[in-house]
């Protein structure tokens, strides 16, 4: 079954993340810094749970994985000739700071394959500017793709591309927008999900005060060329790590390990075999019933910190509390007025991840009856009210070295905890994106702070690109609020059975 996924990284938040993703990869799959396999650290024990269906779920364990710990590296990595594991990644960037860390400072410098990173030789990054990023597609495209296919042929059987940037900025954005453009050219089969870091606007930086005009022509892009966008949202990441990590100032690495934890956990069933979305095509299948509401939102719980763990001690993880926390918006990576002020927003779909020892299926159950029966989560009312639940066990390798440093630190054994990872498709996304747009609207208006994107030649002929991608963000969210109502089925619906298919929901 093809389950090989391939990311690229551009820009700085795209690789600055990707840094830390790979870190965390290595640290569950038990892979040294520079790629090699370590020591099994020892047998966890092993339960065989069943799978069982309820009503309001379906439940699958892995958690009954048999000795030794079962994984599937090939899902993100390669075996280079030496056996050492490679991280199929491409990471591109216009200006070279960033990428210069990680191959040339970081811990992990010698993990990645050297030809896989490319630095623009003009270096100048795309300054703030989509239409800048954008423009250097053409001339950077042909050494891109050289790398992507290198890659896509070395996999035995490769399933998606997954994209990781910023919207906000030059290169991620633009560049980034450009290669989502064209893989549809060289890998027409392929899955392509991107994982999107929305900006904060709360944050009044000046430098970036033509963020709107960048992130709705990437948004444009997004909503035509991905098939799954994971939405990561600045001002929600540092709000967490202000407020549940007891943070008074979140920096940007603690934002990016916050995103690297949740992906690594949304990608879980992914990378340990069990019954249920063991490939991305089928847990995309199940989230997005749709093709256009493809914007996915992640949710966490416990979000950890040293002062968080010390607050912690008094709390006991159950598969309840974390399936309750997980439909709290304050656990949510996404800012959105979900469910205060927004009465009708609700799930498309919702798929939970919860880890830990020796968990009980009928936990599940019961906790789904109870979240049904408090109405905790509201559903379309075009579509099944499901909750999907996958069981997974913790890496022994991250196990055996929190049991290590306890022991280094002489404390007692980190207790055991259940955590839990979330992946929603929720219309209250609309709000964001109307957030967005609002803020375009305020400078677009006044057609302030264009001189700079004028100069590009994506702005020759006019502004016609900026008013085309504000209207495709405006009937996405249009969309997004008819999927609140029943009479969604009917939406977009052709007037004669000739007409284009995929206009269809
Ligand atoms: P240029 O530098 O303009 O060529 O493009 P770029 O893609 O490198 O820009 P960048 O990725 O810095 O995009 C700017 C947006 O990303 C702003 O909203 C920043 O707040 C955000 N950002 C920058 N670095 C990071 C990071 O490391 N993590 C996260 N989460 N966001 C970041
Ligand atoms: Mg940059």
């Amino acid at each position: 079954m093809p389950r090989e996924l391939l990311t690229v990284s551009v820009g700085q938040a795209g690789n600055s993340i990707s840094g830390e993703f790979w870190a965390q990869l290595c640290a569950e799959h038990g892979i040294s810094p520079d790629g090699h396999l370590e020591d099994y650290p020892y047998a966890p024990s092993s339960t065989s749970l069943g799978d069982s269906q309820t009503p309001f779920a379906s439940t699958s364990s892995l958690a009954n994985q048999s000795q030794p710990f079962h994984d599937r590296k090939d899902v993100f990595f390669y075996q280079a000739d030496d056996e050492r594991y490679i991280p199929r990644a491409v990471m591109i960037d216009l200006e070279p700071r960033v990428l210069n860390r990680i191959k040339s400072e970081s811990k992990y410098k010698n993990l990645y394959n050297p030809e896989n990173f490319y630095s623009s030789p003009e270096g100048g990054g795309a300054g703030n500017n989509f239409a800048r990023g954008h423009g250097y597609g053409d001339s950077t495209w042909n050494e891109i793709s050289e790398m992507l296919e290198r890659e896509a042929e070395g996999s035995d059987s490769l399933e998606g591309i997954m994209l990781l940037h910023s919207i906000a900025g030059g290169t991620g954005a633009g560049l980034g927008s450009y290669i989502l453009e064209r893989l549809s050219d060289v890998f027409p089969k392929k899955l392509i999900q991107t994982n999107s870091v929305f900006p904060n606007a709360d944050t009044g930086n000046s430098d970036l005060v033509v963020q709107p005009y960048n992130s709705i022509l990437t948004m444009q892009r997004l909503a035509e060329h991905a098939d799954s966008v994971v939405v990561l949202d600045n001002k929600a990441l540092s709000s967490i790590c202000q407020e549940r990590l007891h943070e008074d100032q979140a920096s940007m690495v603690q934002i990016n390990q916050l995103c690297s934890t949740v992906m690594a956990a949304s990608s879980q069933t992914l990378r340990y075999p069990g019954y249920m979305n063991n490939d991305l095509v089928s847990m995309v299948a199940s989230l997005i019933p749709t093709p256009r509401c493809h914007f996915l939102t992640t949710s966490y719980t416990p979000f950890m910190s040293d002062k968080a763990e010390q607050a912690r001690a008094v709390r006991k993880t159950t598969v309840l509390d974390v399936m309750r926390r997980l439909l709290q918006p304050k656990n949510r990576l996404v800012s959105t007025s979900f469910a205060s002020d927004a009465k009708s927003n609700c799930y498309i779909s919702t798929m939970n991840i919860i880890q830990g020892d020796d968990l009980d299926p009928k936990d599940v159950h019961k906790s789904l009856i109870r979240i049904r029966e408090r109405s905790l989560a509201q559903f379309i009312p075009w579509g099944p009210a499901s909750i999907q639940v996958a069981l997974t066990k913790p890496s022994p390798y991250v196990k055996a070295r929190a049991a290590l440093r306890a022991l280094e630190a002489n404390a007692p054994p980190p207790p055991p905890r259940v955590s839990g990872c979330m992946i929603a498709n929720h219309t209250g996304i609309a709000s964001l994106f109307a957030r967005q747009l609002q803020q375009f609207d305020s400078l677009f208006n006044r057609k302030a702070f264009l001189t700079e994107f004028q100069r590009e030649n994506m702005f020759e002929n006019g502004l016609e690109p900026l008013s085309e991608a504000r209207a495709v963000v405006k009937e996405l969210i249009e969309e997004y609020r008819a999927a609140e109502k029943i009479s969604y089925v009917d939406y977009g619906a052709p007037a004669s059975l000739d007409s284009d298919p995929r206009q269809r929901p």
